[in-house]
C-alpha cells in the first residue's frame, strides 16, 4: 500500500491509474479508524480494481468549541489498518496541502445542509461538501463510499455531486454496530463505561420506532414521543432531536406515507453521538 502525503504525489499516482484503465473506489475518512470504515474499504475492494482512502482531520467541518484538536489521530495505525483491509493508497495530506488558498473558497449547502446536524452545527456540512469536493477532484474516483451512520452527509454529497456535474457514483454502506447496537464511532473512544451503556440507547430509540412503524403508527409525533421515551431512561443523555423525516429532502412529516428516516442526537457528557434508521413499508 502507497502512503501519500502530498497532492503533487497524489495526481501523479491517479493518472498512472487512469492510464491503466483501473477503476477507483474511495473511501474518505477522518481517521481514527474501526470497523465501520473497515467495512467501506471492503465493499470498495468488491466494486472497483483499486481503493484509495483518505485520511484528514478537516477543520472547516468542526465549530468553535468543538472537537477538532483532540479527535484522535494516529496515522500508523490506521495506515495498517488500511494495509489489512486491501486499501491500495492512503492520502493523508496536511492542512495546507488540501487548503493552499486557506478557506478563502468554499462550498455552501442550501437546506439539507442547515436542519438536523447543521442546526447544532452551523457551517458543518459547508466544510464537509468543501472537503469532499476538493477529495473529489484529486481522487477523481468512479465511485465514492459512504456510510449511513452520517445519512445527512450522504444528502449532502449526493446534492454536491448533482449541483457540479461530478462523475462519481455513490454507494451507502450500512450502519457498523457493537454487540449492544451503538454505533461504531470514532467519537465512541469519549465515553467512559457508564457513558457507553446510556449511549446505547440511541440505537434502542430507533428500534422502538421502527417497531411502531410495523405496527402501523402513522403519526410522527407519536413516534418521537415513543423514541423520546426510551432516550429518557437514562438521565446522563441530553436529547439533542429526535426527527421524522423524509429520506430525500430531510423535510419534517407529520404522517408518515412511505419511506421515512428516523434521526436521533444526543449528547452524553461532553460527546455528541448521532443515529439513524430508515423505514420502508
Ligand atoms: P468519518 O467520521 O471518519 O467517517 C468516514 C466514513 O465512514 C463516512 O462515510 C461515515 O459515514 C462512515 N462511517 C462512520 N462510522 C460508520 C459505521 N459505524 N458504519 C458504517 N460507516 C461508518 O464522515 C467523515 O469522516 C467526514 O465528514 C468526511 C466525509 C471524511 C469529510 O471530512
Amino acid at each position: 500500500m502507497h502512503l501519500i502525503k502530498t497532492t503533487a504525489g497524489l495526481k501523479q499516482h491517479i493518472s498512472r491509474l487512469k492510464t491503466a484503465r483501473r477503476t477507483i473506489g474511495f473511501v474518505p475518512t477522518m481517521g481514527a479508524l474501526h470497523d465501520g470504515h473497515r467495512s467501506l474499504i471492503a465493499a470498495a475492494r468488491r466494486r472497483c480494481d483499486v481503493v484509495v482512502v483518505s485520511v484528514f482531520v478537516n477543520p472547516t467541518q468542526f465549530g468553535p468549541g468543538e472537537d477538532y484538536r483532540r479527535y484522535p489521530r494516529d496515522l500508523r495505525r490506521d495506515a495498517a489498518l488500511c494495509h489489512n483491509a486491501g486499501a491500495s493508497l492512503l492520502f493523508a495530506p496536511t492542512v495546507k496541502e488540501l487548503y493552499p488558498n486557506g478557506t478563502t473558497s468554499h462550498v455552501e449547502v442550501g437546506p439539507v445542509g442547515t436542519c438536523l446536524e447543521g442546526a447544532a452545527r452551523p457551517g458543518h456540512f459547508n466544510g464537509v461538501a468543501t472537503v469532499v469536493l476538493k477529495l473529489l477532484q484529486l481522487v477523481k474516483p468512479d465511485r465514492l463510499f459512504l456510510g449511513q451512520k452520517d445519512y445527512q452527509q450522504t444528502v449532502v454529497i449526493e446534492q454536491l455531486i448533482r449541483a457540479f456535474h461530478l462523475d462519481v457514483a455513490v454507494t451507502v454502506c450500512p450502519t457498523v454496530r457493537g454487540p449492544d447496537g451503538l454505533a461504531l464511532s470514532s467519537r465512541n473512544r469519549y465515553l467512559n463505561r457508564r457513558q457507553r451503556l446510556a449511549a446505547s440507547l440511541l440505537y434502542h430509540a430507533l428500534q422502538a420506532g421502527l417497531t411502531r412503524l410495523r405496527a402501523g403508527e402513522r403519526s410522527a409525533r407519536r413516534l418521537r414521543a415513543a423514541m423520546r421515551r426510551v432516550l429518557q431512561r437514562d438521565h446522563s443523555i441530553r436529547v439533542d432531536y429526535v426527527a421524522v423525516r423524509d429520506p430525500k429532502s430531510l423535510t419534517a412529516l407529520t404522517r408518515v406515507r412511505r419511506r421515512c428516516l428516523l434521526a436521533v442526537a444526543a449528547v452524553i457528557g461532553r460527546t455528541r453521538l448521532i443515529d439513524n434508521a430508515l423505514f420502508t413499508p
